[in-house]
């Protein structure tokens, strides 16, 4: 069985930038709801005793034919990161991060411009990523419960562009919440730990449970 993790922050703790209700509805209502399906179909499936990350990977292989689980164990799993991804206690890239931020782009200002492009231009629902592929830094988008997960590539850092992830705080102004979410409330502290984890050194995150 799958769980909701508890958040690593109180639910007000990112306000303004994202508020007390979205945080409330976003985790308690649509996170918890894919964490739920995940566990129907996962024990369809068989594949209840596994990692969360092996139920993803097992079900990106029959998407096609079998969307359901890719869906929601993709969607449980998203959301898992994006909470780690953020933090109230916002610090500056540092060390080999900021060097890797510095090569790949140009500095934290370059990085930010092709990020918000990034999720400004991806259409409809998704997930705009930062991720490590080969010895680089980049930018990338998924598309609905789509995981940089079963990608070639480690993720670093993730921001949900679903609408519900920012409708109610800034309506339909997508790239307002991408600005704000990059300045304010992005956590580069768990970035360098993926970006470690990227180079063979230490655990990359996992989804609790
Ligand atoms: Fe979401």
């Amino acid at each position: 069985m799958f769980v909701l993790p508890d958040l690593p922050y109180a639910p007000d703790a990112l306000e303004p930038t994202v508020s007390r209700t979205t945080m409330e509805t976003h985790w308690g209502k649509h996170h918890r709801t894919y964490v739920e399906k995940t566990n129907e179909l996962a024990a369809k499936a068989g594949l209840a005793d596994q990692p969360l990350e092996e139920v993803v990977r097992a079900a990106a292989e029959r998407r096609d034919s079998e969307p359901k689980l890719f869906n929601n164990a993709g969607q449980a799993w998203n959301h898992g990161f994006f909470w780690e991804s953020m933090t109230p206690d916002r610090a500056e890239p540092s060390g080999e991060l900021a060097a890797a931020v510095e090569q790949a782009f140009g500095g934290l200002e370059k990085l930010k411009a092709r990020f918000v492009d990034e999720g400004v231009n991806h259409f409809a629902s998704g997930w705009t990523w930062i991720v490590h592929r080969g010895d680089q830094l980049e930018v990338i988008s998924t598309h609905d419960a789509d995981t940089a997960m079963v990608r070639d590539c480690t993720p670093i850092l993730v921001c949900d562009v679903w609408e519900h992830a920012y409708y109610l705080d800034y309506k339909q102004d997508r790239k307002g919440f991408l600005q704000a979410w990059f300045d304010s409330v992005a956590n580069w502290r768990f970035a360098e730990r993926q970006l470690q984890a990227a180079r063979g050194l230490g655990q990359g995150w996992r989804y609790p449970g």
